[in-house]
């Protein structure tokens, strides 16, 4: 606040020379204004794309009578297939959550379409050339630049107003390393078995190509998600408290960077990008077009499903959820892994002849990796059982129901997010250690309340743990969040709202921000996950990278220094912001107006 009287004298000044001429460096150049490139010059763009440069329109836009291709028929499928995933993922410009496109075209004729919320122009990059084309148009012609892989992210960075977008879903390859993999340039030989993906591969289609071999990388949840965007977050995995976290394993990736060269980074060449690359964030230091992860051999899965609920009408409902919360770090170090759900006064997810109607408890799935023996399951659990009847008696319940599974995918087709597309949510994240869960009950209690009451539930994942404690990423270390090194639970909440309501909007942010605040209030060391988390959180740049941020600027300085990349919440977001129509301009310049 008290630098703009600081800065505006040197605007007026630095603004005089270019005022009335065509390109202005305020803003990025948007539709509409002089400073937007003619059919022409986006013409010799597709000529250098081999005709792969795409106008499309929105595809809720089939239901607007207004519109070009308004089609009935379409319409009814479009509004179907809305929830489903895939048919985001197969669409150029569609992204997963409604509140990223603001809601401007959806698939009901009853509310307005425009492509105002939409990418312009789109690549449909198959080689690593027209990413580059892409890159250097948008360098050269001050265009905002978005990636979009299959547009799965929570947080909005996929999809942008009056932008290029590289679409790099047909990026897909998988090519095979039997034992191991020469890196590039040094040519060391490093002694594991790896596989080779495209930027926009997805997570299925790399289980099912390595399954083949028996083998598996540390993988995410979703059939769908893109690999791209998943790593480049670090990459959280049921095998993760195994192997480490995806982006642990990355061994080499060849990117697009702002220059517009193709480079490929490892530990020995462009070392300080391999670092970035792995937890700094998608769509900030460049295009990747391909990474090389280790693999590792598909364990057998003993899966069980398990839930230790009381009833909701019981007094000591909290001190029981607080208790088992208390009992994770202990989970994870005997093994388990997996997702659960903690819920207050919920219907209940097991059967109970003659139980409680409503319940309060934890419930969900977990797995043990190449433990045979199904008794496991019961002597881990038996220590907590024990004490729940020591403390409450008969009034608690636990139930445990596990089943053998030969290979991680005969699991993964089993337990794959079943979730939906669509509608309009936000997610909030926090990274717990031990000392938050086990040493401070009462906090926790306290803290756990108002989370439950105000978001209807809160899903502690164990999906990190020892083997992200203990990971050495190759070069010795990556960018990922140092708070997954010393947490064992990251834990989320997510609440829905309803479109074209800016109150209700508006309170939901509110009341993400106390939410946060009451977890970070117990868990000062901590921090979120960069992927699945509130992109509008506060002190974002420590929640997000903790002691990595510092670094992780000075090389999106050196390697961007004009921000041909931009996204929010990314590294070095604050230099920019975006305009109430959409546009993006300059944080410091102020009198953005002079622009057009
Ligand atoms: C059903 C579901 C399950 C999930 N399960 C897990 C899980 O188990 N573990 C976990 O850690 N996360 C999980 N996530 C979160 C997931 O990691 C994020 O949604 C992630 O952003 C998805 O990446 P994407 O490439 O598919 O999506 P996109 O929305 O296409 O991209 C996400 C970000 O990455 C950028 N990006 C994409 N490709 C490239 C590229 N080639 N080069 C540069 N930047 C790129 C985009 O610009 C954007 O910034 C899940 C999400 C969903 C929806
Ligand atoms: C790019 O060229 C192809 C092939 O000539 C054409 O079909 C396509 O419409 C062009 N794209 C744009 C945006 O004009
Ligand atoms: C994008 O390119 C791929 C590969 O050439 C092609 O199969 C696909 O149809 C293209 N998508 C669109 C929407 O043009
Ligand atoms: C994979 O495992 C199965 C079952 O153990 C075995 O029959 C098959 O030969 C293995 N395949 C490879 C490629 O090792
Ligand atoms: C039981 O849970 C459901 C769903 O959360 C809720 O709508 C209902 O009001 C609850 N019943 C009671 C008796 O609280
Ligand atoms: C917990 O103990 C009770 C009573 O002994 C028993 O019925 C139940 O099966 C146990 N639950 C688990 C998950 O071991
Ligand atoms: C989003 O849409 C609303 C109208 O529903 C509009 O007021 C607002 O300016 C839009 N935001 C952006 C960034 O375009």
């Amino acid at each position: 606040m008290g630098a703009k009287s600081l800065i505006t004298p040197i605007l007026v000044l630095s603004l005089l020379p270019s005022f009335g001429q065509t390109s202005c460096t305020r803003c990025k150049a948007y539709p509409g204004t002089t400073s937007w490139p003619t059919v022409e010059t986006w013409g010799q763009l597709n000529d250098t794309v081999a005709g792969r440069l795409m106008r499309p329109v929105p595809p809720g836009s089939v239901c607007h009578a207004e519109q070009p291709f308004y089609d009935e028929e379409q319409c009814i499928k479009v509004a179907q297939q809305w929830s489903v995933y895939e048919f985001h993922v197969q669409d150029p410009i569609s992204v997963m959550w409604d509140v990223y496109s603001n809601n401007t075209c959806l698939p009901d004729p009853r509310v307005p379409c425009s492509g105002d919320g939409y990418p312009s122009y789109v690549i449909n990059a198959t080689r690593p050339e027209h990413v580059k084309a892409g890159v250097d148009f948008a360098r050269e012609n001050n265009i905002r630049l978005i990636v979009k892989s299959t547009g799965h992210d929570f947080l909005g960075r996929s999809i942008a107003p009056g932008s290029l977008s590289i679409w790099v879903h047909h990026l897909n390859k998988i090519e095979h390393h039997p034992n191991k993999f020469v890196l590039a340039g040094s040519g060391k030989i490093i002694p594991v078995d790896a596989v080779t993906v495209g930027g926009g591969a997805q997570m299925y289609d790399i289980y099912t190509a390595t399954a083949s071999r028996n083998r598996t990388i540390v993988g995410g949840g979703g059939k769908s998600v893109g690999i791209s965007g998943y790593i480049t977050g670090g990459g959280h995995s049921v095998l993760a408290p195994r192997y480490g976290l995806a982006a642990d394993n990355v061994l080499q990736m060849e990117i697009v960077i702002p220059n517009g060269d193709i480079i490929t980074v490892n530990e020995d060449q462009n070392s300080d990008l391999f670092w970035a690359l792995r937890g700094g964030g998608g769509s900030t230091f460049g295009v990747i077009t391909s990474i090389t992860l280790q693999t590792h051999p598909s364990p057998s899965i003993l899966s069980v499903s398990w839930a230790a609920i009381t009833s909701s009408e019981a007094s000591f409902a909290l001190d029981f959820v607080t208790y088992l919360m208390s009992q994770l770090p202990y989970l994870s170090d005997s093994g388990f892994s997996g997702y659960n759900r903690v819920s207050k006064n919920t219907p209940s997810p097991v059967n109970i002849p003659g139980g409680p109607e409503n319940i309060t408890g934890i419930y969900g799935n977990l797995i043990l990796q190449d433990v045979h023996d199904v008794n496991a399951v019961e002597s881990i659990l038996r220590p907590i059982n024990e004490t729940i009847h020591q403390r409450w008696g008969l009034a608690a319940f636990m139930f445990q129901q596990a089943t053998q599974y030969d290979s991680f995918l005969d699991w993964f087709e089993d337990h794959y997010d079943r979730g939906s597309a669509g509608g309009q949510g936000y997610m909030g994240s926090r990274l717990f250690d031990k000392h938050s869960l086990t040493d401070d009950t009462a906090s926790l209690k306290n803290a756990l309340s108002p989370i439950l009451d105000k978001h209807g539930g809160f899903n502690p994942f164990l999906v990190i743990g020892k083997g992200v404690q203990e990971a050495i990423p190759r070069g010795g270390s990556n960018a990922a969040n140092p708070a997954l090194r010393t947490s064992y639970i990251h834990s989320l909440f997510v609440q829905a709202f309803p479109p074209f309501n800016p109150t209700a909007e508006a309170e939901i942010i509110e009341s993400f921000h106390e939410s946060l605040q009451i977890l970070k209030d117990i868990t000062p060391s901590g921090g979120t996950y960069l992927n699945e988390a509130f992109p509008y959180e506060r002190e974002w740049q420590q929640a997000f990278w903790g002691r990595n941020y510092k670094r992780l600027s000075q090389i999106k300085r050196a390697v961007d220094p004009d921000d041909v990349f931009w996204c929010l919440p990314c590294i070095a977001y604050d230099r920019w912001e975006e305009t109430s129509n959409g546009r993006l301009c300059r944080a410091e310049h102020k009198v953005r107006e002079i622009c057009d």
